[in-house]
């Protein structure tokens, strides 16, 4: 307003530095003034309603030791002040005006004819002194220059007085648009303009196209999705193909029998799985295959001695939600031994992440290597609290090859979590009805300093892959570990309520950035 009404009056601004702001009582030539000069300026000719020019100007201010000559004198004039005719010891004189003071001084003042040497010491030469130095610099502190001129203010910027400071300053004149009163241009152009013609005598507000404009809205892929990705990624890039895992429902054969887990197993407990109750049973598998499974629990076989308890074929029918992810794992390796059964099978069919060479040098008895991978959803019988929940997902890898050992899957183990972003792990014996050996999988958290389980893993046991097909020299390994677990880690959550359920912030969802691993 202020810019507008002395426009108005004078028609031009020659020097935005002659202002006097509102709340001032003279005018401000400092660069905070014609900041906030500027900002106004901008905003003006925005709306052509002003037209300005700027212009530069190199103004000096003091530094801190330029601001104390102004009050005490310069160095020089110090010293000058500390002597009389009585000749002062150069040792005293330091006791005087200080070390700084001293020697800076002493040189000057000797040069400017101020003082002279005795034997005993330093005497005052001059009667009278001018102290030149803060004259000038007190003459800089008010107009910002030196009417001495550049060469005198080159030295007292060389001797760190004063400092020069790029500034700017504004000429002003009226433009297209002039007017005493800033007028609220239209934002939108609305039907109702349109219908009575305002729309031909209203001021639009231009368009800003350099605004950031409003986020658009969109779905978001849930955190857990996000692991679930990475972890994919991880798998894929390491040369392993997805196995198929849509069948939340299996029967107790599949997701135990197979993997040699007894059948008087606590696992299989109401209290652990979930039971169908319509349909109850399961299709009877592959009979040779049946057989020879429930052969090796009753009696043992393949250089074990079974369990020695009479098989029930109603547990083994029964039918269940998967309390793991290793159920698909069994299908598919069991799929994998077909052609190592004598069955025809179309090697196409075997699908991706199956290798179509076989050992060097040895008889092709059908094995193909492979290495696959899930991450789905299981389900359990569990009391839930804060980190568990009656479902969860798992991910799990299985990898197919002759003469695996122990130190193929912690090397394996290792580089996986350390894609991960996993450096520390470590490992523990553990056990599993289905491996042998079995290790669990521990991480370190530097977050909660403390080692955390991740995981379990194993060699899949002889009672397993043999009733299948597979060749004696085929071993299999295998792990798994929660997404949950990983995912509550990154994102730093500590009741799974936030992750899963009703209670999941939807904004935090949209908000939680992709992992890094
Ligand atoms: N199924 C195991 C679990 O639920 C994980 C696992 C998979 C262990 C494969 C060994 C081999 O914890």
């Amino acid at each position: 307003q202020l810019v507008l009404d002395v426009l108005d009056r004078e028609g031009s601004i020659k020097d935005t530095r002659t202002l006097t702001l509102p709340g001032s009582n003279e005018p401000d030539a400092s660069s905070d003034a014609q900041i906030t000069i500027l900002g106004a300026l901008n905003s003006l000719s925005s709306r052509e309603m002003i037209k300005y020019d700027a212009h530069e100007v190199f103004t000096h201010v003091l530094t801190a030791e330029g601001a104390a000559i102004v009050k005490d004198g310069s160095h020089e004039a110090r010293v000058w002040n500390a002597l009389s005719s009585t000749p002062v010891p150069a040792a005293d004189l330091k006791k005087l005006v200080g070390d700084e003071t001293a020697k800076v001084g002493q040189g000057r003042a000797f040069k400017n004819g101020w003082i002279g040497k005795t034997g005993d010491g330093l005497i005052r030469t001059a009667e009278t002194i001018s102290d030149v130095t803060q004259e000038e610099l007190k003459e800089i502190q008010t107009t910002g220059s030196l009417n001495a001129g550049e060469k005198v203010l080159a030295d007292l910027r060389k001797r760190k007085l004063v400092v020069q400071k790029k500034g700017q300053w504004f000429t002003v004149k009226k433009g297209a648009e002039f007017s005493t009163s800033i007028a609220k241009p239209e934002t939108d152009l609305t039907s109702d303009m349109l219908t009575s013609g305002k729309w031909k005598s209203s001021k639009f507000k231009k368009y800003n196209f350099e605004a950031e404009g409003i986020p658009t809205s969109g779905g978001a892929l849930h955190m857990l999705l996000k692991v679930r990705e990475e972890i994919r990624s991880i798998f894929l890039e390491m040369g392993f193909a997805e196995m198929p895992t849509q069948s939340y429902v299996e029967s107790g054969f599949w997701c135990f029998d197979a993997l040699f887990v007894p059948q008087q197993h606590p696992a299989r407990d109401l209290q652990d799985t979930f039971y169908l109750s319509d349909p109850a049973k399961a299709d009877q598998p592959d009979k040779a295959y049946y057989e020879r499974v429930s052969r090796t629990h009753e009696h043992g076989d393949y250089g074990s001695i079974g369990y020695r308890a009479p098989w029930q074929h109603d547990e083994s029918s029964k039918l269940l939600l998967r309390t793991h992810t290793t159920a698909s794992s069994a299908h598919m390796l069991y799929k994998l031994a077909a052609k190592c059964r004598g069955e025809n099978v179309d090697e196409d069919e075997q699908g991706a992440g199956v290798s179509q060479t076989s050992a060097e040098g040895t008889a092709d008895d059908g094995f193909r290597p492979a290495k696959l991978f899930s991450i789905d959803r299981v389900f359990r019988n569990e009391t839930m609290d804060a980190t568990h929940l009656a479902e969860f997902h798992q991910v799990e890898g299985v990898v197919a090859d002759r003469n695996l050992t122990l130190a193929d899957l912690i090397g394996f183990m290792r580089v996986f979590f350390q894609k991960m972003g996993i450096e520390k792990v470590r490992f523990k014996p553990a056990y599993n009805p289905y491996t042998e050996p079995s290790l669990e999988i521990f991480a370190f958290h530097p977050m909660l300093n403390k080692w955390v389980e991740v995981g379990n893993s194993g060699m899949f046991r002889p009672e397993m892959l043999e009733p299948m097909g597979f060749p004696k020299d085929v071993r299999v390994h295998g792990w798994g570990l929660s997404l949950e677990r990983p995912t509550m880690i990154r994102y730093g959550i500590n009741n799974i309520r936030t992750l899963v359920g009703h209670k999941v912030p939807i904004d935090a969802v949209e908000a939680s950035p992709a992992p890094t691993f």
